[in-house]
């Protein structure tokens, strides 16, 4: 029996962890109606989608195709750390900004923010890249778990602070495929 078994079930079974249906498909679906509706209604002139990968691949798959801001662009983008021959540790980089960024305004699409390490990171080095402006779409954001000040304009949904798979997020790269969005069973 493969390790994932059906996708229309309320619960599943990826790796070692049982997960139940959190947010439906039909509900994602609205949800990214209405995000690109706002981002639509915000007028950005000319902007650069960048999309976050591995994870937030399906969301912005659905989402750009909604989205009907003149001269819209989409780049993809994955951060990488690895470990750089000095001692201080984890070095990060971007793999994959191959356009030009300068002067131009950014909308970064992210799948999950969860501490907001990760946003911290992609802004600080999209900002050595003299861009115009960042804007930041998540479909998912955990308040109780994010410790940065930085504002993110555009937010799917909130969500406690739980583990959750499905829709371009994995469990140790499990559950990318499935249509909706899990959560792990308590
Ligand atoms: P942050 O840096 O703590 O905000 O975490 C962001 C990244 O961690 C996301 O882009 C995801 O890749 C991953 N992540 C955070 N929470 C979850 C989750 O509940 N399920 C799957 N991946 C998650
Ligand atoms: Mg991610």
């Amino acid at each position: 029996m493969a390790e994932l078994e059906k996708h229309s079930e309320n619960s599943i079974r990826l790796h070692d962890k049982e997960f139940e249906i959190f947010i439906n498909d039909i509900e994602i679906s609205n949800i990214v109606e209405d995000l690109a509706e706002k981002i639509n209604n915000s007028r950005i002139d000319n902007p650069i989608f960048i999309v976050i990968i591995n994870g937030a691949f399906l969301f912005a798959a659905d989402l750009v195709r909604k989205i009907n801001l003149s001269k819209t662009e989409v780049s993809f983008l994955k951060l990488s750390s690895y470990s750089g021959t000095k001692t201080t540790g984890n070095v990060n980089e971007l793999i994959g900004l191959s356009d030009s960024v300068k002067n131009r305004n950014i909308i970064i699409i992210e799948d999950i923010i969860d501490t907001g390490i990760t946003l911290e990171k992609i802004i600080n080095l999209l900002n050595k890249q003299e861009v115009a402006s960042i804007t930041t779409a998540t479909l998912l954001f955990k308040p109780e778990a994010y410790k940065k000040d930085i504002s993110i304009e555009f937010i799917g949904k909130e969500i406690p602070n739980k583990f959750v798979v499905g829709y371009g997020l994995d469990y140790d790269e499990l559950g990318r495929n499935l249509p909706h969005i899990y959560k792990l069973k308590e």
